[in-house]
């Protein structure tokens, strides 16, 4: 029988929105896709502001009883100690986070995080139960020397050492060159690349887990681009980063089963 995986549509917001404009983010967000009846089964919508932002997300969210998850864009590999600036992951489930993004490029390469350090933190996640949101994803450079899947099956190969079981994880395939650029990769080259990924799954989580893991895309997601990669049979979401911050446009990307004709 089949594995349906509910797709997933995340929003990176990384440096932007402060707690009060997060609270009025968020309650918008909710309001327009409540009026757009969107089916959150049909799509699981998530947020992952600042860390600033998530008391406040977090409150909003749990008394409204908003349909929409949220998670922290980074966390430390410790749990606690004597790590000045670090946040734990046990603050963050504390906070009813459900996922927390790990190894985005924009860590590896502005704040030197290396391969052991983001496979630490999928430990620091699962520890606490938080489902970790793995980034892998190649440079311009890489693409050219090394071809499309080595570096990003290389990165979650690492990424998942140590880890054993029926680890609840989703992985998001970021091209570097495909980031903020406005150039996305295409809907063929995001399903080479996740379809090689899914296959580190089945190697290291086995055949079962595999299929229940989601594998998201990102880099430059638009309303006008989520349906091509929504029909790719390994792609089961988005990571979403510009995009994310326009409301309309945002809600658009979820509500992808509309215009997508899934
Ligand atoms: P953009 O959607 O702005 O290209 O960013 C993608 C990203 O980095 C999400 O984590």
């Amino acid at each position: 029988m089949a594995v349906t995986r509910t797709p997933l549509i995340a929003g990176n917001w990384k440096l932007n929105l402060d707690h009060l404009q997060a609270i009025a983010f968020v309650q918008k967000l909710a309001w327009s896709l409540g009026d757009a009846k969107h089916d959150f089964a049909a799509a699981e919508v998530a947020v992952f502001p600042p860390f600033t932002d998530l008391r406040s997300v977090q409150t909003l969210v749990s008394s409204d009883k908003l349909p929409i998850a949220f998670g922290a864009q980074d966390l430390s590999e410790h749990d606690s100690g004597a790590y000045t600036g670090e946040i734990s992951g046990a603050f963050l489930a504390k906070l009813e986070c459900s996922y927390v993004i790990i190894g985005h490029s924009e860590r590896r390469t502005l704040h030197n995080e290396t391969d052991e350090v983001v496979g630490a933190k999928v430990q620091a996640a699962l520890r606490h139960n938080l489902v970790p949101i793995i980034c892998v994803g190649e440079t311009a450079d890489d693409l050219e020397k090394h071809g499309p899947s080595a570096v990003p099956v290389a990165q979650l190969r690492a990424a998942l050492a140590g880890v054993t079981g029926a680890a609840d994880v989703v992985v998001a395939y970021e091209p570097v060159w495909a980031i903020g650029s406005g150039q996305a990769a295409t809907p063929e080259q995001a399903e080479q690349v996740a379809a090689a990924l899914r296959t580190v799954l089945v190697e290291t989580l086995g055949e079962d887990v595999a299929a229940k893991t989601r594998i998201l895309y990102g880099g430059s997601v638009k309303a006008a681009n989520i349906a091509g990669f929504m029909r790719e049979p390994n792609v089961d979401g988005a990571l979403v980063g510009g995009a994310s911050l326009d409301l309309d446009e945002f809600a658009s990307i979820v509500r992808f089963p509309q215009h997508v004709g899934l």
